[in-house]
């Protein structure tokens, strides 16, 4: 990959994260009201939680969803498969009709790109950002062409992740399904909230960066309409911060 200037990224910084999402969930309103049955790409983890707070009360009863990814070889009924997850902390506390949202599958994988066509395309992609500059689970040297597929996770993911399996790491996956760069870049509209020091280096490399597969968020770069939603200490290693 070569560099690019950010076409039009908006960098969004509050001192605390639930300001920052409250930003974020005036956007995702304006949306639903404009188009109501408005296509949204769902992140998992702990980042995008206070955007989704701050969502409750908005009207996504027709909203549609694509979730970005998956641990393979999970069960679905698993508390901490994406499956469990999207419908604990996105599907039920916001309204949403489960029948709308969609989260992939490592059997489905090469259908669901077509799914999103289908429906139209992702209007806005809620994204969190991994401490390894991944997004999705499109771990360092990712191309900006791959579309959704099954993927291994690095050890730092797992590390990472070992929090949501009762801090075992030989209890995280050690393979995703996730929705590729390409897939992730052809939504219409981006929003991207990351919060703490942990999070600060990534996020730097991501807007600040070269657009390289070793940073895999520095491929939002191509993309003309990204939003950062960033508190004081994610936002601490921008140099413009
Ligand atoms: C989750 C996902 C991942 C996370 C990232 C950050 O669906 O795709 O890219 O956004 O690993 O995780 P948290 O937010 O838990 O720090």
């Amino acid at each position: 990959m070569t560099a690019l200037t950010q076409p039009r990224a908006s960098v969004i910084v509050r001192g605390s994260i639930d300001e920052a999402a409250r930003v974020g969930a005036a956007l995702i309103a304006a949306l639903v009201r404009e188009r109501p049955d408005a296509v949204l790409g769902l992140a998992t983890g702990s980042s995008p939680l206070p955007l989704y707070r701050a969502l409750r009360g908005v009207d996504l009863a027709r909203a549609r969803g694509f979730a970005l990814d998956e641990y393979a070889g999970i069960d679905h009924a698993h508390p901490e498969s994406y499956h469990s997850v999207i419908r604990r902390d996105v599907v039920e506390p916001l309204g949403m009709d489960p029948g709308r949202v969609r989260v992939p599958d490592s059997a489905g994988a090469d259908a669901y790109d077509d799914a999103i066509a289908a429906a139209g395309g992702v209007d806005l992609q809620i994204l969190g950002i991994g401490a390894n500059g991944h997004i999705g689970f499109n771990e360092p040297g990712s191309g900006l062409d791959t579309r959704t597929r099954v993927v291994a996770l690095t050890e730092r993911t797992r590390q990472d992740n070992r929090r949501f399996f009762g801090g075992d790491v030989d209890l995280v996956p050690t393979h995703a399904v996730t929705q590729g760069l390409a897939t992730i870049l052809s939504a219409r509209s981006i929003l991207l909230i990351a919060a703490g020091r942990a999070k600060a280096d990534a996020v730097a490399a991501a807007i600040e960066g070269p657009v390289t597969s070793e940073c895999p968020a520095s491929s939002l770069q191509r993309h003309p309409a990204v939003t950062y939603l960033l508190d004081a200490e994610a936002a601490s290693g921008l140099r413009g911060a």
